[in-house]
Parts: C-alpha cells; sequence; structure tokens
C-alpha cells in the first residue's frame, strides 16, 4: 500500500507527515513517498526522510503511483484527475464549503475522508484533528493577544508600583477556549468565560476563570456535544449580557462555532466601541463567517484603537507541534482500518467512525448530511 504527501500550498505551514509518524507507517509496512522538499521549511529534510526508507517523487509522480493521498489543505479540481480511481483522499475537505470538489471526487470514484467530520465518540479520540488543532489555536490566540496588547497580562508588585493583571474574555468554550482559558490563566490575567451550553460553567470554574452567566432561555447541544444555534433573539439578549463584560476586557477571544453553519455575529461594533483603546480582539472564528463585526480574514484592523486580529490559521502558527498532533492523527486514522494479514486497509461503511468521516466511497457519497445536501 502506497501513501503519498503531497506538499501543502505556499500559505500553509503545516504538513501532514512528521519523521516520527513516516517511521511509524513504514514499521507497519506501508510505502511512504513525500513530494520533494516536503517539510525542508520545519527542518525536516528529504534526507532524513529518505533514510528511514522514505521515497522523494515529483507531485505528478507521487500522485500516479498512491492508494492514499494525505493533506492538510484540499487539492484542486485539477489534481484530483491526477489520482487514480478508488484512492483514498484524507484531508480537511472543508465538504460544506467544498460542494463541487465533493461532487468531483464522487464522480471519479475516489474514496475521501473529512478529517473536520472524525466523530467526537471515545474510538476515535485519537483521530480527532478538530480537537488537537483547536487545542493549539487556543493557546496561539493568546500569545498574539499578549504580543499585540501593550500591557502586560499578569500582575506585579514591583518597588515602581502595582501593575494590574489584565483582562481576557473568553466567548464560546470548547476545545480552543478552554485552551485559551489556560493559557491566560498560566500568564496571570483574569479570566472571565461564556457559552450557551451550560456543561461548561464547571469546566470554566475548574480552570479558574470567572464563567459569566448570561440567561439567553432554552440552549441545548447535539449528540455530538456541539451547540445549537441560537435565535436572532437569543443572539441580542446574549450581546445584551456580554456588553460590559466585553467594555472591561483587555482581550476578548472569541471561538463560537456552530458544526456546519456560519459562526454567529456575537459582538457588534457598538461593543467594539465600548471597548478601550488599545485592547485586543481575537476572533478565531473569522474563517467562518466571524463572531466579530468587521473582522477580516488574515488581516489586523484598527477599530477606533481597538485591534481586532482575523488569522485564519491560528494552528498554523505553531506548525512544529501541530503538524505532529495531525501526523499523529492521521496515522491512528489509517492504523485502526488497516488489515496487517491482508496488507490493505479495511473500508466498511457501516463502521460508527467511516459512516461519519467518510464522504464518498465507491461512487457513493457515505456521510448522511453529506448525502442530503448534494442529492
Ligand atoms: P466548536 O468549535 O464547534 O465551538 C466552540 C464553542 O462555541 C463551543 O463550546 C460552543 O458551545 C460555543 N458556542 C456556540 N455558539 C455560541 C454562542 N452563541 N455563544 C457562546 N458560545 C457559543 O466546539 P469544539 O471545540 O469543537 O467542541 C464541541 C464539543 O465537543 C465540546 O463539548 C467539546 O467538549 C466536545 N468534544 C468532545 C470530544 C470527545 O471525544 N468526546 C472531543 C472534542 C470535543
Amino acid at each position: 500500500m502506497n501513501i503519498f504527501f503531497p506538499k501543502e500550498p505556499e500559505f500553509e505551514t503545516r504538513v501532514s507527515l512528521t519523521l516520527e509518524s513516516a517511521k511509524k507507517f513504514l514499521d507497519k509496512g506501508l510505502n511512504i513517498t513525500i513530494e520533494k522538499s516536503y517539510a525542508e521549511h520545519l527542518g525536516s529534510s528529504d534526507k532524513e526522510f529518505e533514510d528511514l526508507g522514505v521515497k522523494t517523487l515529483n507531485r505528478d509522480a507521487g500522485f500516479a503511483s498512491a492508494e492514499i493521498v494525505c493533506t492538510v489543505r484540499n487539492l484542486s479540481e485539477d489534481e484530483l484527475d491526477k489520482i487514480n480511481q478508488n484512492t483514498l483522499l484524507v484531508s480537511f475537505l472543508d465538504p460544506f464549503n467544498e460542494k463541487s470538489l465533493v461532487k468531483k471526487i464522487k464522480e471519479k470514484n475516489i474514496s475521501a475522508i473529512s478529517m473536520e467530520l472524525v466523530p467526537r465518540i471515545t474510538r476515535a479520540q485519537k483521530m480527532d484533528a478538530l480537537s488537537s488543532q483547536a487545542n493549539l489555536a487556543g493557546y496561539s490566540a493568546v500569545i498574539i493577544a499578549s504580543q499585540e496588547l501593550q500591557k502586560a497580562l499578569p500582575m506585579m508588585m514591583t518597588a515602581a508600583g502595582t501593575i494590574s493583571p489584565s483582562k481576557v474574555f473568553v466567548i464560546g468554550v470548547g476545545v480552543a477556549g478552554l485552551q485559551a482559558i489556560a493559557t491566560a490563566k498560566r500568564l496571570g490575567a483574569k479570566v472571565e468565560a461564556f457559552d450557551t451550553r451550560p456543561v461548561v460553567e464547571e469546566q470554566v470554574k475548574s480552570l479558574g476563570a470567572r464563567f459569566v452567566k448570561i440567561d439567553v432561555g432554552e440552549t441545548g447541544e447535539t449528540e455530538q456535544g456541539y451547540a445549537k444555534e441560537l435565535t436572532p433573539e437569543q443572539i441580542e439578549m446574549q450581546r445584551e449580557g456580554m456588553k460590559k463584560v466585553c467594555a472591561s476586557s483587555d482581550v476578548v477571544i472569541t471561538t463560537a462555532q456552530v458544526f456546519g453553519r456560519p459562526a454567529p455575529t456575537l459582538v457588534t461594533s457598538e461593543m467594539v466601541s465600548a471597548m478601550s483603546q488599545g485592547s485586543v480582539i481575537i476572533d478565531m472564528a473569522v474563517g467562518t463567517g466571524g463572531n466579530v463585526e468587521g473582522s477580516v480574514p488574515n488581516e489586523t484592523i484598527d477599530f477606533n484603537g481597538v485591534k481586532i486580529v482575523g488569522n485564519t490559521n491560528l494552528p498554523g502558527e505553531l506548525p512544529f507541534h501541530s503538524s505532529q498532533v495531525y501526523s499523529s492523527n492521521i496515522f491512528n486514522l489509517i492504523d485502526e482500518f488497516w488489515n496487517e494479514d491482508e496488507k490493505q486497509l479495511n473500508i466498511d461503511v457501516y463502521d460508527e467512525i467511516l459512516s461519519i468521516c467518510l464522504i464518498s466511497h465507491e461512487k457513493e457519497y457515505i456521510n448522511k448530511t453529506i448525502k442530503e445536501i448534494m442529492n
């Protein structure tokens, strides 16, 4: 079984194969090929990969030789033509936004696993790339905020006087939000947080942060633990409840997402205007529509003296570690379905993991939601 790892586009710093996981694949008896100068920007040379037994090829030859292709970012539609039928493509496919690509994958009889659809069940935790990346994104958000802020985060009592701690408000306490809270606490900030899922309150408190109580009426979560979308009236109640907290915060980090839907706009321009000059907002949802009015993907804008950071690839700020955990997720996924005796993958479309993260197989859409939106 040949797995090919092509280089990522210019803007992506992460990779899906590290030296460590290459060794694990090779130990299992899989053949690994990388595109030339695959991870040189991360300090891993082709020679180091080759010394382990990895082959290097140019991109087109790599596609032609592959039975599995793994990436962080989507391939272009044109490149799908270079992949053989029945090849398994593993990637962050962004299937809800990339319908034309998904259609072509099915038509070309390519099997495809969408890493963002790996279910949140115990058996799949080791393959959960959304979590592994969100965790580092949450950390990165706080580090960037601390650099953009003109203040220190911790309280300091010095002979020259006392510096009061900066206030950080985290909106949305999933994987990224929890790590943002933990990081800001470690750096000594005074941290507050809010989420529409009530179960989060205990988690926030256990990290030593204050949970901001806002009554928005009935909320809920899906079987997978994702938040349900609020009504426009509930969003308005939430904004009202957050107004004062935002105004008194030095840093606001927004991570609120509703799976498969655009992110809700929670921080309005009016709320930004009420913040002090020099405050910083990190809109972690900017790539899916944004939680903050006026945030711009991949730009830091100045709104009346408040910086709004719209970085869409926060895990990519820490490419060494985000690649380490992503490549580990990919290895664990392939390993889970690898049949050692027959030296092939067991693709069982009824498996509790594959039935959800498999977008297409043998010219059929597999994931139920994808089937519904594509048919
Ligand atoms: P996400 O990225 O989809 O959303 C981030 C957070 O935003 C969530 O906590 C969500 O409740 C919150 N949110 C949505 N609308 C909001 C609003 N209007 N205001 C404030 N907050 C809002 O979530 P993520 O990080 O992917 O995690 C989703 C859930 O999955 C969490 O419960 C997490 O603990 C759970 N999970 C379970 C795993 C498992 O294996 N069992 C693994 C990883 C996560």
